[in-house]
């Protein structure tokens, strides 16, 4: 068979198991295979590609390769999965810095061969570009680096609508003028700026949603790239994570009660202080007590659902929680688990710790499903969770989740709380389920809690 043919073919094979695998990926039972689908895809696609006749120097390629492993392969010892949602935003920042440079380099090799060519290079430029600096501000914000308050000026909106106009007149000139390089130059570098200043009003809280619209960026600039290079499975690939990136930006604005528009373009995230965030000297009423009391609670439950959140993930808690809710399901207690959509740091992050601990999938609830059960469960036990629990989303507008739909723990007949402190959650606010009167609080390490509690359940 045609070289080209064969390629062709095989590009066709590798969309269609992307497709096949994203398709997996939106269950927790199917995931594992659905990423192994899409990784089969890549690997397709990565050899067709070699044998694409362009390919002139193979030495450069296995240099990158080994250059990339390398770093991928220490990022993957070294990073902490706390710190992955910061990692993901530097993914996605090399992604759109990749098509950039592809699509800039393709204007200088060939100077842009028609409008249409020149169309789609000015846009992989510009949407790669504004990916980068956007994805590395976001990492700064997250890790410390940059204010994670929203910084705002006057007429801010105004500049940034300005700078994006001035980058489509520099687009037009550039398909028109297409040997003169300033006005390219400069779209790249308003690009560029303008990716700093739409990230620079979002708060640290509203950051993951960022994250996952900057992700589907950089999936719509490797698409235009793949229109620069007429690469077919670049186009459908980064068609696939351009679609899949605005879905999940759309499901997390939901679940954080944002609208698109707002978090693109307003001010929103912003951590409150306040005497709260200081250690909660604030609280008053608060009932604490000890492994052997939760024990005693949880041995006369009959119903028991487990709220993890981030705490669960610092803690690694996630063994020590099966290995306990295990000992109660020997002792005829039903245990689910309720898994708030946002809970943790990343999307899904709660279902990949409890599936790595062989949680088995049929106990995770969502939280539609498991808010209807709470007013006939005996005991909820909150592990590390502490926003997606917070009743304030419900009642006090003006705070800064107000609206966030929450986990309706409250509606349970006792609430058991292991966290180390009254130190509030992401969104930085005191939580009033900590005073409420069926609200008991173990402070202590979830993982080291739950396993006193193990212990202790296992000695009545
Ligand atoms: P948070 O509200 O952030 O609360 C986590 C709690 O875990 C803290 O109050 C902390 O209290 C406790 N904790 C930390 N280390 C612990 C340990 N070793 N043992 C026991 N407890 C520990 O978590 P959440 O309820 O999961 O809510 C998630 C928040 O993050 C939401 O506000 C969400 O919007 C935001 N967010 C979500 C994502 C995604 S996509 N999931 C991404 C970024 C941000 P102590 O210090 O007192 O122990």
């Amino acid at each position: 068979m045609d070289r080209a043919i064969l390629i062709d073919f095989s590009y066709i094979i590798a969309s269609a198991l992307f497709i096949f695998g994203i398709k997996r990926l939106s269950s927790v039972r199917t995931a594992r295979g659905g990423n192994g689908l899409a990784a089969l895809a890549m690997l397709i696609a990565i050899v067709a590609t070699l044998f694409e006749k362009e390919i002139v120097d193979f030495r450069l390629i296995a240099l990158g390769l080994v250059i990339g492993s390398l770093i991928g392969a220490a990022a993957s010892h070294w990073v902490k999965m706390t710190a992955m949602p910061q990692m993901v935003a530097l993914f996605n920042g090399f992604g759109g810095l990749a098509s950039a440079l592809v699509a800039c380099s393709e204007y200088l090799r060939t100077g842009g061969t028609g409008v249409f060519d020149l169309t789609t290079i000015c846009l992989g430029t510009f949407v790669g570009a504004l990916t980068f600096t956007g994805s590395v501000m976001a990492y700064g914000k997250l890790e410390g680096i940059v204010e994670q308050q929203p910084v705002t000026y006057f007429l801010q909106k105004t500049l940034n609508l300005i700078i994006f106009i001035g980058i489509v007149v520099l687009i037009f000139w550039t398909v028109n003028d297409p040997k003169n390089l300033l006005p390219y130059w400069i779209m790249f570098a308003a690009a560029s700026l303008l990716g700093v200043l739409l990230v620079l009003p979002i708060g640290g809280a509203d950051m993951p949603v960022v994250i996952s619209l900057l992700n589907s960026y950089s999936g719509i600039a490797a698409s235009m790239t793949g229109f620069v290079l007429m690469n077919k499975v670049l186009i459908v690939a980064g068609a696939l994570v351009g679609a899949t990136g605005i879905i999940l930006t759309e499901i997390m604005c939901r679940a954080m009660n944002r609208s698109l528009a707002n978090v693109a373009f307003g001010t929103f995230g912003k951590i409150e202080t306040g005497p709260a965030q200081k250690g909660g000297q604030d609280y008053a009423g608060v009932k604490s007590c000890s492994a052997e009391e939760a024990a005693m609670i949880l041995e006369v439950a009959q119903k028991v659902v487990i709220v993890p959140g981030y705490g669960l993930a610092v803690a690694r808690a996630q063994h020590a929680i099966h290995d306990l809710s295990n000992l109660l399901e020997s002792r005829g207690v039903e245990v689910t688990y309720g898994i708030h959509p946002v809970a943790g740091r990343m999307p899904g992050h709660m279902n990949v710790l409890l599936a790595e601990a062989n949680v088995p999938y049929d106990r995770l609830k969502e939280m539609d499903e498991i808010n209807p059960e709470f007013d006939q469960t005996d005991v909820v036990l909150i592990v590390g969770a502490n926003d997606v629990t917070n009743p304030v989303a419900r009642s006090q507008p003006g705070s800064p989740i107000y609206g966030m739909p929450i986990l309706d723990v409250d509606k349970a007949k006792s609430v058991i709380v292991i966290k180390r402190s009254l130190s509030p959650g992401f969104a930085g606010i005191k939580n009033p389920l900590f005073e409420n009167e069926k609200t008991v609080m173990f402070f202590e390490d979830a993982r080291k809690g739950i396993e006193s509690i193990t212990k202790e359940l296992k000695n009545l």
